[in-house]
């Protein structure tokens, strides 16, 4: 199944370096784990998890979490929102020895609780790989609340990164939680810790939708 290979900001230095990476990326070290996305707590019964590990403890790389909640058009926390979420591990690879989106290793869904909340676990991106011109670090993200399509939203990107693009810290700034530039604060167990806060747009969800696992 295709799935739209990078958000806005993304895309265009994508498709600059994706040849480039795809003949690049050959002789690599094998994957080191398995695609991993085990849930570690179920709040609304089995096969929807709202909290997943992403990356299992064996992955390399920054451990970091995720959490927040899911609000509707009244400002009412959503439950049962389908977030599906993809990135490149911590070297900059979806996928080898081919680096390919549509089949990241480290990807997972968690639905939103019956307050709206979803978290998960994960290791921190890394800036693609042997890609000339790289787009910030970043965690896509797809959304699909009850009766809207399911639909790409602004990647999850973080705070400091050299390679962030001044209208995507321009569009985020004063946003507070609902930021998709994410500020990763100390955590438990090494763990570093974001928040982020979704605001379901219907007319986004039609304007973003995919078809088929494809963007329109
Ligand atoms: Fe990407």
């Amino acid at each position: 199944m295709r799935r739209k290979l990078l958000d806005v900001d993304g895309r265009r230095s994508f498709i600059r370096g994706a040849s480039v990476f795809a003949l690049t990326t050959v002789a690599l070290p094998p994957a080191v784990a398995c695609l991993r996305a085990a849930p570690v707590e179920d709040a609304r019964g089995a096969g929807r998890p709202s909290r997943i590990e992403i990356a299992g403890r064996e992955e390399p790389g920054a451990r970091m979490g995720m959490s927040g909640t899911v609000y509707g058009v009244d400002a009412k926390p959503v439950p049962g929102v389908k977030i599906f979420l993809y990135q490149t591990d911590a070297e900059g690879y979806y996928s080898r020895r081919v680096s390919d989106p549509r089949r990241a290793r480290l990807r997972g869904t968690v639905w939103t609780d019956a307050q709206g909340r979803y978290a998960f676990e994960t290791v921190k991106p890394a800036h693609y790989a042997n890609v000339a011109s790289q787009p910030a670090m970043h965690i896509h993200v797809h959304l699909e609340p009850p009766g809207l399509p399911d639909h790409w939203v602004d990647s999850y990107y973080f705070d400091g990164d050299p390679k962030l693009q001044s209208g995507v810290v321009e569009r985020a700034r004063g946003l507070g939680r609902f930021s998709n530039v994410v500020a990763l604060g100390p955590g438990e167990s090494g763990v570093a810790q974001g928040v982020r806060d979704f605001r379901i747009d219907p007319a986004q969800a039609e304007r973003n939708r995919l078809v088929d696992g494809w963007y329109r």
